[in-house]
């Protein structure tokens, strides 16, 4: 009888869903929870469009944006309780990616597959020991389809432009709301219609409504599945007391 071991897994946990649906934070208070790694792919679609934009690359030149993607410079350091500070080309591009206009350049590019394809595999570099929580739109269909656990984040169009302009004046960014439910409109159509990776629940995805629900109450809901999953016993064994600790539900 072989008595070698099998190569460790390590688990992924995916969060889909359209933007304004709680999933950015719910994706990085869980990952702190579990003490597991973070992506944040919407990050590097932003990234991408910013430095699209600087180095004057039209957003329809698939190709030059593909070379882009490939080359693209960019550190996600990670910040306690807080998203990941992003560094472009050595400058610190944190606030500047989250705008309103980089939010749509990222969305025109992203529908183009070759764009896509080049930041494959550097999504898939975050899946490192203990553990990957991967928050995007393709986290549980395209990028990681083995993932332990793939939850879809759902919530109605107008709590979801609510949320995003509350978040955007806590930054001291000043928009308008009709503006906002337009421009998310615009941006969920093309994010499920378009051709490569659209936005769609995994087929065996678990998803939520987090409409009047909390932050807390999500990543709660998230925790009971982990709990019910029959893949639990693997992450554990990777993880060993911490997840025990972590995995208590709040009140
Ligand atoms: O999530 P966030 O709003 O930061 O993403 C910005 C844009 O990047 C989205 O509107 C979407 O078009 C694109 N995106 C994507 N696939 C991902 C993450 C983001 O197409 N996995």
């Amino acid at each position: 009888m072989s008595h070698q071991k099998e190569p460790a897994i390590i688990p992924i946990i995916t969060i889909d869903g359209a933007s304004g649906t709680g999933k950015g934070t719910v994706s990085q208070l869980l990952a702190t929870r579990l003490c597991w790694n973070f992506l944040d792919s919407g990050a590097l679609y932003r990234v991408l469009a910013l430095a699209a934009q600087k180095h004057c690359v039209a957003l329809d030149n698939e190709k030059a944006l593909e070379v882009l993607a490939e080359h693209l410079d960019v550190q996600f350091i990670a910040q306690e309780n807080k998203l990941p500070k992003v560094i472009l080309e050595g400058e610190d591009v944190t606030d500047t990616i989250r705008t309103e206009p980089i939010g749509n350049s990222a969305s025109i590019i992203a529908a183009l597959p070759a764009v896509r394809a080049a930041l494959l595999s550097r999504q898939r570099a975050f899946r490192e020991a203990p553990g990957l929580v991967a928050d995007g739109r393709d986290m549980g269909t395209v990028v990681f389809p083995d993932a332990e656990l793939k939850i879809f984040l759902t919530a109605s169009p107008e709590e979801r432009a609510l949320r995003r302009y509350h978040q955007l004046l806590e930054k001291g960014i000043n928009v308008n709301l009709s503006d906002l439910i337009e421009e998310l409109r615009e941006r969920d159509k093309r994010d499920q219609e378009r051709t490569v990776a659209p936005l769609k629940p995994a087929a065996d995805a678990i998803c939520i409504n987090t409409n009047g629900l909390s932050v807390e109450d999500v990543v709660n809901r998230i925790v009971t599945e982990i709990t019910r999953k029959k893949a639990f016993p693997v992450i554990s064994t990777l993880t060993g007391m911490k997840l025990v600790e972590a995995l208590e539900v709040t009140e």
